[in-house]
């Protein structure tokens, strides 16, 4: 039965292969070509809680999201997303064409499991080894790429040992790569369990970062990667947590996001677009390498400047102070509107998340993860 399966995936994968121009298989009769689903076919995912989809579930670690209200407007319930929906990464697979979503490495092991895609992101992760430790265990963008390697023997089993063939396979694939975020949130800027922020400028901090990321991204080639999109950090200078804290202090451009964090990421950012740069140059250093960079930094801005635009509202709630019973009574229409996506662990704020909120704020505030801190509240506008 088993066997069965396997087989026949195997045939759609093969035609698959075949339309894109490869040499038949074994000398075989190809079965005729199906309807193609997606317009890849692969999509491997890397990066931390704005893409994990459920890696961290079975983890010792507070970044976690395998329970409600994680998940409420999602078909599948919570499964370890960090939002009410989908992630941007379940979007853009749709996008693509998948009909399934693209499975957790936690979850997917047999080949037939993994030659759509693995989902390897997990939350709290960095590209520094250390980054997120003061949330509990997770797996770093080091780590993410040995799981790559080892579903990479996987594949290469299920392709008989034809590293020509499976490198060209990969080839067509499309991978994703978020990372950063938690580099200066769970490192940089947490000064009470990190010394990053005192042994390095943020200049230093975002070289050396970048370096790293380099050596990564390139290892990431090395495995057959090609077409790669990597995303900038976001403006996490606007999150509600650094909002609540800055909002009224003398900060600079009169803004109520915390503008130091804002500057550091952006020179990441503006190094890491240098750095596709360099990768797509179609020299020596990467041959073949179709990167894209994605501008993480303008849509989440543009999210928080221009929401009205997509008839959502930011609302900043730490502790309640926008008004727990407003949200409360609007509750149960947001409830129904429908199932939003965003990034920045948005979530639209409803009666739920509200008045589970400030029960866990009264009971155990110990108890509320501080990746709730993080998340970009979004209030329907109707
Ligand atoms: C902001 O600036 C005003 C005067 O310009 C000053 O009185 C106030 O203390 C400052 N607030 C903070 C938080 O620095
Ligand atoms: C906000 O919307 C305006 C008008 O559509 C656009 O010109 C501007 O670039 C947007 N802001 C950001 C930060 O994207």
């Amino acid at each position: 039965m088993m066997t069965n399966k396997v087989w026949t995936i195997g045939l759609a994968i093969f035609s698959t292969l075949a339309l894109f121009g490869s040499k038949p298989i074994m000398g075989q009769r190809l079965p005729p070509p199906q309807v193609q689903d997606a317009q890849v076919p692969c999509f491997f995912i890397f990066g931390d809680s704005l893409v994990d989809n459920g890696n961290n579930n079975g983890m010792l670690t507070l970044a976690r999201a395998n329970y409600r209200p994680y998940g409420i407007d999602f078909p599948l319930g919570a499964t370890g997303r960090f939002t009410n929906g989908q992630t941007y990464v379940d979007a853009l697979a749709r996008l693509l064409g998948f009909r399934n979503f693209i499975p957790p490495f936690a979850r997917a092991r047999a080949p037939r499991e993994v030659l759509r895609g693995v989902n390897f992101a997990s939350g709290a992760a960095g590209i520094r080894e250390e980054t997120g430790n003061n949330l509990g265990n997770h797996a770093s963008m080091n780590q993410q790429l040995n799981n790559f390697g080892s579903v990479v023997q996987v594949m290469l089993r299920y392709f008989r040992g034809d590293t020509s063939l499976l490198n060209s396979y990969l080839g067509r694939c499309i991978f994703f790569s978020g990372m950063g975020s938690n580099d200066y949130l769970n490192n940089y800027f947490m000064s009470n369990f990190y010394t990053t922020g005192s042994d390095y400028t943020p200049e230093a901090f975002a070289s050396l970062l970048l370096q790293d990321y380099a050596n990564q991204l390139a290892k990431l080639h090395a495995m057959g990667a090609r077409k790669v999109i990597v995303t900038s950090v976001g403006q996490i200078g606007c999150i509600p947590y650094q909002l609540a804290r800055y909002t009224n202090n003398n900060n600079t451009k009169n803004s109520r996001c915390n503008e130091k964090i804002n500057d550091a990421v952006s020179m990441f950012n503006s190094g890491l677009k240098r750095l596709v740069q360099r990768f797509n140059a179609g020299g020596t250093e990467l041959p073949g390498a179709k990167f894209v960079y994605l501008d993480f930094y303008k849509s989440t801005s543009d999210l928080y400047l221009n929401s009205s635009q997509y008839g959502t509202k930011v609302v900043v709630g730490l502790g309640g102070t926008t008004g727990k019973s407003h949200a409360c009574r609007r509750s149960s229409r947001a409830r129904t509107a429908g199932s939003t996506c965003f990034g920045m662990h948005s979530i639209r704020r409803s009666l739920r998340m509200c008045c589970w909120r400030s029960r866990l704020f009264r009971t155990k505030p110990s108890l509320i993860p501080s990746i709730f801190n993080n998340w970009l509240w979004l209030e329907k506008d109707n």
